[in-house]
């Protein structure tokens, strides 16, 4: 049984209102915190090893220790709530059932950093959540959990709710710092970063949702026992939000110790994959990270398991690993085409490239329209060789990073299902109808040259 920290709760009726939440113990690592000094706790979180829930997995510690703190001027915590990577669902999971972990990690937070108010920044497709996160403040409010002089230590906090209109790239945090300023949502050139100008040039912490409901239980618990749970650079719990070709989708709370094959196959979790279908491959952090042919996912290039954490899923960089991301695990069954797949991905982040910076702007446009013209039976040759050409043009020459979310996915299908792509080209009758890439199970890949 994996251990729970901020899922343990989820099954009691009611835990979304403040009486369940409280009487499960709730609030009382707000009250906790608010004993202590700001350096107390970050020192706590710190020590915990919490890394960035998001996806870049920063340690949220020593984020916290950059954040400036000039005389005279209000700071700010920044909740990103805007989880619109594809396949990504754990945040909307947390928030729409229990929103006052999130709720009281905010306060926790707040009080370390300084900021008197804090606002959560959520996706707009999210149409219900704000409602639930509104009366949850007003609950906590009126419990003296917010407001003025909290709990009479001469603590303020007011947190807002702002919904985002439905951009993936407001996910981006300095997109979403301009989103919530009220402008179009186009990421900032990076320095300053936010630590030092964010929220109206004033020194800014965004995180991610789940990050800041770790909180939580690492002050509850204290930051060296949390440490304990996993493994290496993976301490704590994580949400994992599964989903595709699987028994069971859902949010599962993994400890980071198990590996990719329990997480698929045990009952626990996915409870495996329908039909007696094999596994073919899978994205386990989200759309925009590498995927992985089924041999490669679950062992290592060194014949060893592949683990669910930050660590063994990047082992062997992108030539055979992925990458932890945001958690958003997508599992395809035998029958899937990674081509086809590839080619939706490339869509969406076409359709969400803001268009500022020229390599994003284009060449995602680019990307998606020979995998199309593959798809539809089209394709040449000299067509996949094109697609890694433009690919490695987009990835890192953009301001943000949106730009190697539209690329990584193209170079891993490349790298790992040429074959697949050279099927469509030579067959396009018999790929339409075919199963694709059935080597991709049994025997070990050799490591691809870069
Ligand atoms: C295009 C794009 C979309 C992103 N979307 C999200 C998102 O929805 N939620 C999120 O927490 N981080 C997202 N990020 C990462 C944020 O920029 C930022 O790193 C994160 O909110 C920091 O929080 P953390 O340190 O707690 O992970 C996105 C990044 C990019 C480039």
């Amino acid at each position: 049984m994996s251990k729970k920290l901020l899922l343990k709760d989820a099954h009691i009726e009611g835990i979304r209102y403040f009486d369940v939440y409280r009487k499960q113990g709730g609030y009382q690592a707000a009250e906790k915190a608010l004993k202590m000094t700001p350096e107390e706790i970050l020192e706590e979180v710190k020590t915990s090893g919490l890394r960035g829930r998001g996806g870049a997995g920063f340690p949220t510690g020593m984020k916290w220790s950059f954040l400036a703190k000039p005389e005279g001027i209000p700071r700010h915590l920044v909740v990103n709530a805007d989880e619109s990577e594809p396949g990504t669902f754990k945040d909307r999971y947390l928030m729409e059932h229990i929103p006052h972990i999130l709720i009281e990690g905010i306060i926790i937070a707040s009080y370390c950093l300084g900021s008197n108010a804090s606002y959560i920044y959520i996706r707009g497709e999210y149409s219900w959540i704000p409602d639930i996160l509104e009366a949850a403040i007003e609950e906590a409010r009126n419990a003296g959990f917010l407001g003025k002089n909290i709990l009479g230590t001469g603590f303020d906090l007011e947190i807002y709710v702002q919904r985002g209109a439905g951009a993936y790239v407001c996910g981006e945090e300095t997109a979403l710092l301009e989103s919530l300023e009220g402008k179009r949502g186009n990421p900032r050139l990076k320095p300053p970063f936010p630590a030092v100008k964010g929220l109206w040039e004033r020194p800014t912490v965004v995180n991610n949702v789940e990050s800041i409901a770790a909180v939580v239980p690492i002050i509850n618990m204290t930051g060296a026992e949390y440490a304990k749970i996993g493994v290496g650079r993976s301490t704590g719990t994580k949400l994992i939000s599964a989903c595709g070709n699987i028994n069971k989708p859902g949010v599962y709370e993994i400890d980071m110790t198990i590996t990719v094959e329990e997480f698929i196959y045990s009952d626990e979790y996915c409870g495996g994959i329908p039909n007696g279908k094999r596994l073919k491959a899978c994205i386990p952090g989200g759309s925009s990270v590498p995927i992985l042919p089924a041999n490669l996912l679950l062992k290592t290039i060194k014949g060893e398991p592949r683990y669910m954490n930050y660590e063994s899923l990047s082992d062997g960089g992108f030539a055979t690993g992925t990458m932890m991301g945001s958690g958003g695990f997508i599992v395809l069954d035998e029958d899937q085409s990674v081509v086809e797949h590839t080619m939706t991905l490339s869509r969406f982040y076409n359709h969400e490239s803001c268009g500022q910076c020229t390599p994003c702007r284009e060449g995602t446009g680019w990307l998606y329209r020979i995998l199309k013209k593959i798809v539809n039976g089209e394709g040449e040759m000299k067509d996949i060789d094109l697609l890694w050409d433009i690919q490695r043009k987009i990835e890192g020459n953009t301001i943000c990073p949106l730009g190697d979310a539209a690329a990584w996915p193209v170079a891993a299908a490349i790298r790992h299902f040429r074959d697949e792509f050279e099927y469509y080209v030579k067959t396009p009758e018999l790929a339409k109808v075919k199963p694709f890439g059935l080597a991709h199970y049994a025997d070990p890949i050799p490591v691809p040259a870069e």
